[in-house]
């Protein structure tokens, strides 16, 4: 497998040095280099590439840059060189306990980068040999389900599963089975030009990847695979029970992760990718009617599933109606909340009417990062959210001396 390269400097000068330096390496087990301006888009574009080896410049987030060094290399396939100003001990060992493979500083770009390179890449060569590819044997089928309408159902798989595409290197797909009314496609500015009701217009009985792949439609900033619901509501009928379990059955054998919007009406075709779920987020809000319909489902999906694929997600968790409390809730529904997400109307109305997820236009805004904890409980540390590295605690260079001379680096 090619090693993707990617310059990461902060300086036209910079640029130019490593290049000149570059251009004395044989590239052959590597692609051309793409360079990339911004920490943000360093951290997603590693988090969803193959194995990719980053030349970093030591000013490239500045103070943040070893704190960025350390989420980059936590993941096995990504592997960084840092440029230092100048030779600097302190700093390298800095950068090299932070997880970089080596350091070598810019003015000894010209001689030091060309061996640094083929031995990372030689290193990288032989893991990509000797271990076994990450792999998943089923993909996950995660279903929401709103009792109620407006709860937020949508806006918030919808963002969810951008944010696993985006943000994690497994393949993810949402589906939309709200067959009459689906809003995925509209939430992510995607014109449906196939949808399920072409699929099952064309299905005779038989449906493997092959022949399911030209109905998915792609979102471009994500990644994100989307089988989009009929752009009529007249066509829902067209979309049998078989249908939606053979195609859950095919997506996840080739995505890591199937999330599933659903309406609010139980149909039969929402029961089959019930009963297929890893789990089942429901959907509430602290509204008395939204809380006793999440009562009425919850009596029936106790029935149904085991109780530990029933979660329960609390959307505007900070507007209070007439005193009710997320506890209160909780202790009503004897069901723990995994996910508080705040209201935000300003972000959740742009980004609907915008059609572009929150998560992205707005990474860092509180409705996002919840989105984002919830990605982690279902990808764990494979999840690497963005960090505002605007943000990390900076650190003075007498300080950082300092902890030198203690041995704290
Ligand atoms: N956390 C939130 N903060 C503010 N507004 C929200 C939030 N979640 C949802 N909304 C609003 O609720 C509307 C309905 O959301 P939607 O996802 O279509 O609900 P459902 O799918 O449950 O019917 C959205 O258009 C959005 O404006
Ligand atoms: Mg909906």
């Amino acid at each position: 497998m090619p090693i993707s390269l990617v310059l990461a400097v902060s300086s036209e000068q910079e640029r130019t040095v490593v290049q000149q330096a570059l251009s004395g390496v044989p590239l052959s087990d590597l692609s051309p280099p793409q360079l990339i301006s911004d920490p943000d888009e360093l951290l997603r574009i590693t988090a969803t590439a193959g194995p990719t080896l980053v030349l970093l410049s030591a000013n490239f987030a500045r103070t943040a840059t070893p704190a960025l060094v350390e989420r980059l290399t936590a993941s096995p396939s990504v592997q960084v060189i840092v440029l230092l100003p100048e030779e600097d001990f302190a700093l390298a060992r800095q950068f090299l306990r932070a997880g970089a493979a080596d350091t070598v500083p810019f003015a000894q770009a010209a001689s030091e980068l060309p061996g640094s390179i083929a031995n990372v890449v030689r290193r990288m060569q032989k893991v990509a040999w000797g271990a076994p590819v990450p792999s998943f044997q089923t993909g996950r089928v995660v279903i929401f389900y709103g009792p109620k309408g407006g709860v937020g159902t949508s806006l918030l798989v919808t963002n969810l599963a951008v944010a696993l595409a985006a943000y994690q290197p497994a393949p993810v797909v949402l589906v939309d089975l709200n067959l009459q009314f689906g809003a995925v496609a509209t939430l992510l500015s995607l014109r449906p030009e196939a949808t399920i009701a072409s699929l099952a217009q064309r299905f005779q009985g038989e449906l493997d990847f092959e022949f399911l792949q030209p109905f998915l439609l792609t979102h471009e900033e994500s990644g994100l695979k989307v089988l989009a619901a009929p752009s009529r509501p007249e066509l829902a009928e067209l979309v049998t029970t078989f249908l939606v379990e053979r195609t859950l059955q095919v997506l996840r054998q080739n995505f890591a992760f199937v999330l599933v919007d659903t309406p609010t009406v139980l149909q039969d075709t929402s029961l089959v990718a019930l009963d297929m779920a890893e789990y089942i987020f429901i959907v509430t809000a602290l509204d008395l009617l939204a809380i006793r319909n999440t009562q009425l489902v919850l009596e029936m999906f106790r029935k149904l599933y085991p109780a530990e694929r029933l979660k329960l997600v609390l959307n505007r968790s900070n507007v209070r109606f007439s005193g009710l409390t997320p506890e209160q809730v909780e202790e009503f529904l004897n069901l723990s909340i995994v996910a508080h997400i705040p209201s935000d109307g300003q972000l959740a109305v742009t980004s609907v009417n915008e059609g572009v997820p929150f998560v992205l236009r707005h990474p860092y805004a509180p409705i996002s990062q919840s989105i984002f904890r919830l990605a982690s409980l279902l990808a764990g540390e494979q999840f690497r959210a963005p960090v505002p590295v605007s943000e990390q605690p900076t650190e003075g260079a007498l300080r950082r001396f300092v902890r030198f001379l203690l041995g704290e680096e």
